[in-house]
């Protein structure tokens, strides 16, 4: 643990409390679910006062709900950051962000290992508007601080990485954005704000896909931006227009799951390291990607930026395709699905998971083998689910 993070104790408390300290409209238990598209003043004066600040409240349901501010509040706090903005996915959190802050003319710089669909709006929509994505190597902090220093509006992290779990110094890359004026963005879905706070370590936006870990019951999508208020407004603005707003029943599910977020990441970290330490030492394994093996090159930068290590590793097993088919399913205690983040485990190669938008060709470019698999640990007890991959593996 480092000064960049917080106790245990202090997180669980705050995960349950912050946001939701009360009263509730009927002296309800917890925030209900406001679902309502419009609200209505017995008047024009406080209607008014409303629409232009003057008095809290709300107006619309695209621009702000009561239910969805007590989640963007309660994100902010457990971020330590000013303020937060909900959005209906994380793809919709992470291209209205960049949409907002950018412009024709702008470069952004990159890491090649963002997540697919990440890498499709740097590649593909990003410059249809003028805008110039450089993606650098990962793990290469002396290319992407070249890069910064050529000028760019924007840094846009992502760690640990998806699937391969690379690890990127956020401190270091973000104390360099600065210098040279770029905004910091980091994408921390596989970290969450128990393992890592990206804004305590520089970072001016935080990004998360809250279908994954917030939510953390793989029953409800939605995305979130926190971070400073000045921009975080920025991206508000544009919500309001472009309009991706999470849903009052899709922000209850989130604020439902993230009072167990500390409860559900350290059952994760515990059980992906001993599953990633089993799998080291497996014959019918050929290499484990995980940031808290010691072996994991990007081991030294995750134990000090991180508090856990998080609960997603991944796997290649001898052999090929035939190899990975049979291992995949014969695999009982994981769902084969296109997730990760859920109570339940899930597993699958990164050709139909975070890199089905690449082509094969593309995904061997990025380093990513074919016959990975990503390996979600889910909250089921770590005794089973190696008893589960052995018997697996023992099939090949
Ligand atoms: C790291 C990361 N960021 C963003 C996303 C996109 O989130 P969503 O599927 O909620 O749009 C994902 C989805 O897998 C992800 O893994």
């Amino acid at each position: 643990m480092t000064d960049k993070t917080r106790p245990t104790a202090e997180f669980d408390t705050e995960a349950v409390w912050a946001a939701e300290e009360g009263p509730f409209p009927y002296g309800a238990a917890t925030m209900p679910i406001v679902n309502s598209a419009t609200f209505a003043y017995p008047d024009l004066d406080s209607w008014q006062a409303v629409a232009l600040h003057q008095r809290e409240g709300h107006i619309y349901s695209r621009n702000s709900n009561p239910t969805l501010a007590v989640l963007e509040a309660k994100i902010a706090r457990l971020d330590g950051t000013e303020a937060g903005a909900g959005f209906a996915t994380g793809m919709a959190a992470i291209s209205s962000t960049l949409f907002a802050l950018l412009s024709p003319g702008d470069r952004v710089v990159s890491i090649k290992d963002s997540y697919g669909g990440t890498n499709v709006l740097f590649e593909e929509f990003l410059p249809r508007f003028g805008i110039q994505a450089t993606l650098c190597n990962t793990s290469d902090f002396a290319q992407l601080e070249r890069e910064i220093a050529l000028g760019c509006k924007l840094l846009y992290l992502e760690t640990p990485t998806n699937p391969t779990l690379k690890v990127v110094d956020i401190e270091r890359l973000s104390a360099i954005a600065h210098h040279h004026g770029a905004v910091v963005v980091t994408d921390n879905t596989f970290a969450t704000p128990y393992n890592q706070l990206p804004a305590a370590l520089g970072s001016d936006l935080v990004l998360y896909s809250a279908t994954k870990f917030l939510g953390g019951h793989s029953d409800v999508m939605g995305g979130l931006v926190t971070g400073r208020a000045e921009l975080v407004q920025r991206v508000h603005h544009f919500r309001e227009i472009a309009g991706a707003t999470l849903h009052a029943d899709a922000a209850y599910a989130i604020l439902r799951g993230m009072k167990t977020l500390g409860l559900r990441m350290a059952r994760h970290n515990q059980s992906a390291q001993t599953i990633a330490e089993h799998l080291r030492r497996h014959p019918k394994v050929v290499a484990v990607y995980y940031p808290g093996l010691d072996t994991h090159p990007g081991h030294a930068i995750a134990a000090r930026q991180m508090r856990g290590f998080g609960g997603v590793l991944s796997f290649v097993p001898r052999g090929g395709a035939p190899e990975l088919r049979t291992v995949l399913n014969a695999l009982q205690l994981a769902q084969r699905a296109a997730h990760l983040g859920g109570v339940a485990t899930t597993a699958g190669p990164p050709a139909v998971t975070s890199h089905v938008e690449l082509t094969a060709e593309e995904r061997a470019r990025a380093g990513i083998p074919e016959t990975l698999i990503r390996y979600s640990v889910g909250i089921e007890d770590a005794t089973d689910l190696i008893a589960d991959l052995d018997q697996a593996l023992a099939r090949i």
